[in-house]
């Protein structure tokens, strides 16, 4: 057996993985080991918003890596509080500082750990339990698998957690009973469920919520990992609802590829947080930070808020065109398009033959998400391959 065969043996089983090996990026483009080209419309699970390879970033964490890749969080480091005071402005919508403190990961699953215990320790004794969504996506560490709401990931691990309660997602009335029914140190609520499908909540959902955790003393943690950093045309996706949120986790898209998540606080929620309460070895080294650094200085320099919303609305009306499109959902260039049928896995290992990635987030669904400096160009390339793809599943279905 070769190498490459006996390395791949030699792995979990826990991604099932189809054919090509991408060995290259270059912006929405994506290279196999055969040198075939592909359009990448899933971009890392909404990780590379600036595109694979991108010049500014690369350069900065090629002359960190030559500089000073880690200093332990014993002692103080450069970067750190330049990039949280950015984080705090977007957080904050842009142009003001939000007036928050942010601890920093490796991962969007850290992120939302932090958030959790964050939480619970400014709650107090007794007050531990976290409300969250059916449907919702919170990551795969013990507690952040307890808060997803797909109880039947939960099985095979159990006993997971205690603490987390789920509550069907846009439903306000559920929420008010869940938050009556004890005492609850949080709210955890993704503002467009990502992974769940691309579900859009009512536009009055989440200050709906605001108002039941300001009168039960909850917090609001707004899950952002997928949805944030200009994904949406928005910072973040809580924005466009007029929204101010207690807790904001983030990771993905920070450092365009780069292992790297945040989760902010507001200042007084921070505070519940002292010394030795949570830490992490890898969190806020100046390798990732300097992939941060680069990557919202081009984020906003590029206003790929702007550009997500108008290539996002083309790509939209593109898919809602399409043969067997029955709805689109989502906001920005974080889309979902239902089929007719269940033939999402079909359509996406089509596109892929034809050089184009998307995925199947539901059996009938498909999810783009693909970076936010993407052409028009190469959204009106990928919806060619789209269309032609479908068209030749259903002349398929006609003959069957
Ligand atoms: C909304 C949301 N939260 C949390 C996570 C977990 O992030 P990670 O895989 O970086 O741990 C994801 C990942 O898809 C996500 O979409």
């Amino acid at each position: 057996m070769n190498d490459a065969g006996s390395s791949r043996s030699a792995m979990m089983a826990t991604y099932t993985p189809p054919d090509p090996v991408f060995v290259a990026g270059s912006g929405t483009e994506l290279t196999d080991e055969e040198g075939k080209r592909y359009l990448d419309f899933i971009g890392g699970l909404a990780v590379v918003s600036l595109g694979h390879a991108h010049p500014v970033v690369s350069a900065a964490v090629a002359e960190q890596a030559a500089t000073l890749a880690h200093v332990s969080n014993l002692y103080k480091n450069a970067l750190a509080p330049e990039v949280a005071v950015t984080i705090d402005r977007l957080v904050g919508g842009g142009t003001t500082r939000a007036g928050g403190q942010v601890f920093f990961c490796n991962s969007g699953a850290e992120a939302n750990e932090c958030a959790i215990k964050l939480a619970r320790k400014w709650a107090g004794p007794g007050r531990h339990r976290v409300v969250a969504a059916l449907g919702s996506f919170h990551g795969r560490t013990l507690a952040t698998l307890a808060a997803t709401g797909q109880p039947e990931k939960h099985v095979p691990f159990a006993p997971v957690p205690e603490g987390f309660v789920h509550v069907p997602y846009d439903d306000i009335g559920s929420i008010a009973e869940a938050l009556e029914g004890a005492p609850a140190a949080a709210v955890l609520l993704e503002p467009i469920q990502g992974e769940g499908g691309v579900v859009v909540p009512s536009s009055d959902y989440l200050a709906k919520v605001r108002e039941l955790c300001d009168e039960h003393e909850a917090l609001l943690i707004c899950d952002e990992i997928q949805t944030g950093l200009g994904r949406t045309g928005h910072w973040f996706a809580f924005q466009a609802r007029d929204l101010r949120p207690d807790i904001v986790t983030m990771a993905k898209a920070l450092g365009n590829g780069m292992p790297v998540g945040a989760c902010w606080a507001r200042a007084e929620v921070a505070a519940a947080f002292g010394p030795g309460d949570h830490g992490s070895t890898f969190g806020g080294q100046p390798l990732a930070l300097s992939a941060v650094r680069a990557t919202l200085g081009v984020m906003e320099a590029e206003d790929v808020c702007g550009r997500a919303r108008r290539a996002g609305a083309r790509l939209g009306a593109g898919l809602a065109g399409l043969p067997g499109v029955v709805e689109v959902r989502g906001a920005g260039l974080l889309l979902a398009a239902r089929l007719d049928s269940a033939q999402a896995k079909e359509v996406a290992a089509r596109a892929l033959a034809e050089g184009l990635l998307v995925n199947a987030v539901r059996p009938d669904t498909i999810r783009v998400a693909p970076p936010l400096l993407v052409s028009d160009a190469e959204i009106d390339q990928a919806l060619g391959v789209l269309q032609r793809v479908l068209a030749e599943g259903k002349a398929q279905e006609g003959r069957s």
